[in-house]
């Protein structure tokens, strides 16, 4: 089993989807194994997402990730990291496969209502940002 991080996104929480999300999630097979509601502060959105830095949609995807609550959760299964990229669909909800949960609940690729990390050393380190660890159930 390996852990990664999803974060159902503001345009989600504050359109009422996050619990048909979560419900989805859990149906994909994985277990939450942390979970808190919270708002971002500008400085944390622009950390989080400091690899886009410089890109033109940085400052955009700050000001949405700091327009509502977000829902960050540790998610376990079998190779985390790939069964949710897939589970989320891509990017932009138009492009996403049937049934992924952008095509489902996104409404645009800025307002794209989940995040989830793309690699094993990003996950644990995005895992961190949110969580301690006696925050989180099973693995570390
Ligand atoms: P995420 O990190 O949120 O899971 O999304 P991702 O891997 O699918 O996409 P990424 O390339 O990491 O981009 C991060 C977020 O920035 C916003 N974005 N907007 N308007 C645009 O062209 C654009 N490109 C990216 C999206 O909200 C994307 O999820
Ligand atoms: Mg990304």
């Amino acid at each position: 089993m390996s852990q990664t991080l999803a974060i159902i996104k503001p345009d989600a929480v504050g359109s009422g989807k996050a619990g048909k999300i979560l419900a989805h999630l859990e149906g994909a097979g994985f277990s939450v194994r942390a979970l808190k509601l919270l708002s971002l502060s500008a400085e944390q959105a622009g950390a989080f997402y400091a690899v886009h830095e410089g890109r033109p949609f940085y400052e955009e995807l700050v000001e949405f990730m700091t327009s509502g609550p977000v829902i960050p959760m540790v998610l376990e299964a079998d190779d985390a990291v790939p069964l949710l990229r897939e589970t989320i669909g891509a990017t932009d909800p138009a492009e996403a496969a049937e049934g992924t949960v952008r095509k489902l609940y996104a409404e645009s690729k800025g307002r794209n209502a989940i995040h989830a990390s793309d690699s094993d050393e990003n996950a644990a380190n995005e895992i961190g940002f949110f969580f301690s660890d006696h925050e989180r159930l099973g693995i570390g």
